[in-house]
């Protein structure tokens, strides 16, 4: 949610700072600007729009600076004008600054400033910030170290969120960032360094890059660069080689990256569960749960924590955990987990499931279930992130990037780690050798398996093309199933903007029933065995009222003529992997149906990757 990039080097900023804001543009695309030094003062572009009205502003005005700020926005406090535009100048035209975060005592802070005479031109916090820090500098006049003064007096008069980075006019050969609840890491580069708020910024610059934990402060200074914490003083500098690569995060031959990402699940899924089977093939091995096995014998109950697509991973979570493993499962909002006194039960495992671990409404359910002396497991993609470095244990999922706002990959993969986490669980209870090895067995299979459906993605742009003037649809299915419904629905609607809505298929007769008509398409995803017949009758219901069906459903499953005008077969398969290959069929028949409308599946409007604020 909203991208930072700044440079510092022998080259000329704006290429730099351009192809970082390109790479970020998935974390916000409202508007776009960057701030260069230039000599005594700064030069700012601010676009509303995409980067490239930004990047085309900068061609125009060609800045020369070696010292640069670029931001893109995802619009938090104030509407999307030029004026609320990042960077942000002070009043006295000393202080530039890109934020990331919210600064939730803003208004105060606004107050004491006007008071003291400032006058401010946009109606973010952001601004606040940057003349607050202007305001500190310009009282420590003739002092040593005077910017970090001055920002350390700043921050230490602000609550909330934030990730920033902060240039002065005074000061050629200096930038500094700060990070509390927003991530910010260093790349460091030959003769360039970078502050970025996400490594994707400078893969292909920069091989290696320094993390800011909550509460430290980057210096970055042509010589070097030192992190210090709020105190001042110095913090250990822990460097990282960047895994990613340039064709992670590049677009190749695909469209978009949500269709990149949907075409990458084999890899990504065979990446998730790659040497995490135990030696005699029966069982999980997990690593990052290595340590805390007493603990997960006697486990009483899970919580999953977790928001949007990763909530409902957890849901399929609930159904394959409680199956194999036979312990109660409850998957909590991790917005509302956060505000909830639930009960402490024995011994209960949090497990937060975040793609970016960045998400603030997980990460503070994080942080809760630790007050309460909970175990917290994370599963993430995000490596280094906070919910990887704030959790007892971890999972990471290994699927590379996932730039496409709408989650896929890192859907299919957190679930294949519980069907894991489940088989690992249940070895230690009742499962048997035998069911054990069938599960890692459907596990294992699941990367063919999806590479096989993949194979009819035209079947799927018929299908969406058939159905792509509806404005409702339901998704039904049950049990595992259920979830994939809610996630096929959530898919749908964030990138077409049709109204669609996931229930459980029986759930239907319970009012849902009373929308159907010609106009609104069911979309079941059936299960095998004895629940398949049950969810064929519910079709059954919806053709009785001219509803229109589309089934999703395994190849073993004999389905009635009646029953359905459309069916795509997914491959049979084991129940525990059967939502992961349900799911696909879902994702590509969103990706169709809004590109069918015209419109930018990467970019959807009013979203952006990343939620960094409640
Ligand atoms: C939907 C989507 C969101 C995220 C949610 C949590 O396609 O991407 O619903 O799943 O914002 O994000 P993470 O997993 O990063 O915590």
């Amino acid at each position: 949610m909203c991208g930072i990039v700044g440079y510092l080097g022998d080259r000329i900023a704006r290429e730099a700072l351009i192809d970082g804001l390109r790479r970020l543009e998935y974390r916000g695309y409202d508007s776009a600007g960057a701030a260069f030094h230039d000599g005594d003062r700064f030069s700012v572009a601010r676009e509303t729009g995409r980067v490239e009205n930004l990047a085309g502003a900068l061609r125009e005005s060609d800045p020369q600076s070696t010292l640069g700020i670029a931001h893109t926005r995802w619009a938090t406090h104030g509407a999307v004008t030029v004026a609320n535009t990042h960077p942000h100048l002070s009043h006295d035209g000393k202080i530039a600054l890109v934020h990331n975060g919210v600064i939730e005592n803003f208004a105060d802070l606004k107050r004491f400033l006007m008071r003291k005479g400032v006058e401010f031109s946009s109606e973010t916090d952001s601004e606040v910030l940057c003349n607050l820090i202007a305001h500190h500098y310009a009282k420590l006049e003739g002092e040593e170290n005077r910017l970090l003064e001055a920002l350390r007096k700043a921050l230490a008069r602000c609550r909330g969120a934030y990730g920033i980075a902060v240039l002065c006019a005074d000061q050629p050969g200096l930038m500094l960032g700060a990070r509390r609840g927003s991530p910010l890491l260093v790349g460091l580069g030959e003769g360039e360094t970078f502050l970025a708020s996400d490594a994707s910024a400078f893969v292909g610059r920069v091989r290696d890059a320094v993390y800011l934990n909550d509460g430290e402060i980057a210096v970055l200074q042509e010589d070097g660069f030192r992190i210090l914490t709020m105190e001042g003083e110095d913090a250990q500098a822990v460097t990282q080689t960047i895994d990613q690569t340039v064709e992670d995060v590049e677009l190749g031959d695909f469209e978009s990256y949500m269709e990149k990402e949907i075409y990458e699940q084999p890899t990504a899924l065979e990446n998730s569960i790659l040497g995490r089977f135990g030696e005699d093939g029966t069982t999980a091995k997990l690593g990052g749960l290595e340590g805390h096995e007493d603990t997960l014998r006697q486990l009483d109950r899970i919580v999953f924590v977790a928001c949007g697509t990763a909530r409902h991973a957890c849901m399929v979570g609930e159904y394959l955990i409680e199956r194999l493993a036979r312990v109660p499962v409850e998957v909590e909002h991790a917005s509302e987990f956060r505000y909830r006194n639930s009960p402490k039960a024995g011994h209960t495992m949090v497990i937060a499931a975040s793609q970016s671990g960045e998400t603030l409404d997980t990460l503070e359910a994080v942080r809760e279930a630790r007050i309460k002396g909970l175990l917290t497991i994370g599963i993430t993609n995000g490596v280094g992130s906070s919910l990887a470095r704030e959790t007892d244990g971890g999972v990471y999922q290994r699927v590379g990037p996932e730039i496409g706002v709408a989650s896929t990959k890192a859907f299919t993969s957190q679930v294949a780690l519980c069907g894991m986490l489940g088989l690992a669980l249940g070895r230690m209870r009742g499962l048997s050798p035998m069911q054990g090895r069938e599960i890692a067995e459907a596990l294992q299979a699941l990367p063919a398996q999806v590479s096989s459906i993949l194979q009819h993605g035209e079947a799927l742009r018929e299908l969406a093309q058939k159905y792509s003037e509806a404005e409702h649809l339901l998704f039904l299915g049950r049990q595992e199933l259920y979830p994939v419904a809610l996630e096929g629905a959530l898919k749908l609607k964030e990138i077409s903007y049709a109204h669609a809505e996931g229930y459980p298929a029986a759930e239907l007769k319970h009012g849902p029933i009373a929308l159907i008509n010609p106009e609104c398409p069911c979309i079941f995803v059936v299960e095998d065995g004895e629940l398949a017949g049950k969810t064929i009758a519910n079709m059954q219901e919806v053709k009785a009222r001219k509803g229109p069906v589309l089934a999703i459903a395994p190849e073993a499953v004999a389905i009635p003529d009646e029953a359905a005008d459309d069916i795509f077969r997914i491959p049979s398969s084991h129940d525990i992997t059967r939502p992961i290959l349900a799911t696909i069929p879902l994702q590509l028949f969103a990706y169709h149906f809004a590109r069918i409308r015209g419109l930018d599946v990467d970019k959807p409007r009013n979203l952006a990757k990343s939620v960094t604020v409640e």
